[in-house]
C-alpha cells in the first residue's frame, strides 16, 4: 500500500480519509490515507517524518497551506499563483507542491453544477487564502470579468495585482472593490470569506445576484447555511462547497496516481452520509 495523509491543525473532522478510501476502491489503486495532526510550530518536521517513514504525499489544510508552499522544492504554476499548496507529492528528487482547490471549485461549478464560466461575470467575495487558492483557475476558464470584493480593499487589490498578467492573457477584466461597491450584478457569486464562521451575516448586498445566478459558498455544513438561505431569498441557485471538497481531492489523487477517480458517486454518497 502507498501511504498518504492529510496534515493540519486540527484534522480530526477531515472527510478526506473517507473520500480517498472511496477513490482507492473505485480505481483499484493501492492507496492508504490517514489523518496526521501537526503542532502549530511543527508542520515541516511532521511532513518530513512522514516522508522518511515511507509516505508518498499528503494533503495540507488549515493553517499550513502557506508553509507547505515554502516547504516544496518545486511548485505548479497554480500553486505559485495561489502562494499556497494543499497537495504535496514526495518525488525521488524532492517535494512537488500543487494547489488543487481552484481546479476543484471550477470542476464542481462546470462539470457537476452544469454552469459554464466562460464569458460570465463572476464576483469573488473575500481576498484571503481561500480566495487566492481559486482565482488563477477561475481566470483560466475565460469569464468576461471577475470582481474581487473584500472588507479590506487593499487585500483585494493585492490579489488582483498578483493575477493581473494572467487576467490580461486570458482577456478577463479583473478588478477589486469593497464589499458594498461591487458594480452591477453577476452570474456567479463565490463566497470565499470566513464571515459565517465568525457568526457574521452575508457580507454583500442581494443586488449582486442576477436572477437565477449561481451563489456558491466554499464552505459546507452549518457554516454555509446562512449564505445558502440568503441565496434562496434572492432567487439564486445555492450550492455549498461539498462538491469542491470532493473535486479537489480527485485532482490531488490525479497528481499522486495519474488516475482521475469518478467523483459523482462519491459526492452523492458523502451528501447522504452528512444529511
Ligand atoms: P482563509 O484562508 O479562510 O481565506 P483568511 O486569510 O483569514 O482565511 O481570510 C478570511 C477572509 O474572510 C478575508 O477575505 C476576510 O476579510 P478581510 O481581508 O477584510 O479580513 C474575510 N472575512 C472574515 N470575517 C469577515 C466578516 N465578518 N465580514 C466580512 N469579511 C470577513
Amino acid at each position: 500500500m502507498d501511504r498518504y495523509c492529510v496534515v493540519g491543525h486540527p484534522v480530526e473532522h477531515s472527510r478526506s480519509p473517507w473520500i480517498h478510501a472511496r477513490f482507492a476502491q473505485l480505481t483499484g489503486e493501492p492507496v492508504q490515507y490517514g489523518k496526521l495532526p501537526a503542532p502549530r510550530d511543527g508542520f515541516a518536521a511532521t511532513v518530513r517524518r512522514f516522508r522518511d517513514e515511507g509516505g508518498r504525499g499528503c494533503n495540507v489544510t488549515v493553517p499550513f497551506k502557506f508553509e507547505a508552499a515554502s516547504l516544496a522544492d518545486t511548485r505548479s504554476e497554480r500553486a505559485r499563483l495561489a502562494g499556497a499548496c494543499n497537495t504535496l507529492r514526495f518525488d525521488p528528487d524532492g517535494v512537488f507542491g500543487d494547489n488543487t482547490d481552484g481546479a476543484g471549485l471550477v470542476r464542481d461549478i462546470q462539470a457537476q453544477a452544469g454552469v459554464d464560466l466562460a464569458r460570465r461575470d463572476v464576483l469573488l467575495v473575500g481576498a484571503g487564502g481561500a480566495a487566492a487558492g481559486v482565482l488563477g483557475p477561475l481566470l483560466h476558464t475565460g469569464p468576461a470579468r471577475v470582481v474581487i470584493a473584500n472588507r479590506t480593499v487593499d487585500k483585494a487589490r493585492a490579489l488582483a495585482d498578483s493575477h493581473a498578467a494572467l487576467a490580461r492573457s486570458a482577456s478577463v477584466q479583473l478588478s477589486a472593490t469593497g464589499l458594498d461597491a461591487a458594480p452591477g450584478a453577476f452570474h456567479i457569486v463565490v463566497n470565499a470569506t470566513a464571515s459565517s464562521l465568525a457568526g457574521g451575516a452575508v457580507p454583500v448586498p442581494g443586488s449582486v445576484l442576477r436572477p437565477g445566478a449561481l451563489a456558491y459558498d466554499m464552505m459546507y455544513g452549518p457554516a454555509a447555511e446562512g449564505f445558502l438561505a440568503w441565496a434562496r431569498e434572492h432567487g439564486a441557485v445555492p450550492r455549498d462547497g461539498l462538491g469542491m471538497l470532493v473535486e479537489q481531492a480527485a485532482e490531488a489523487f490525479l497528481v499522486w496516481r495519474g488516475v482521475r477517480p469518478d467523483t459523482a458517486p462519491v459526492l452523492a454518497e458523502l451528501r447522504a452520509l452528512l444529511a
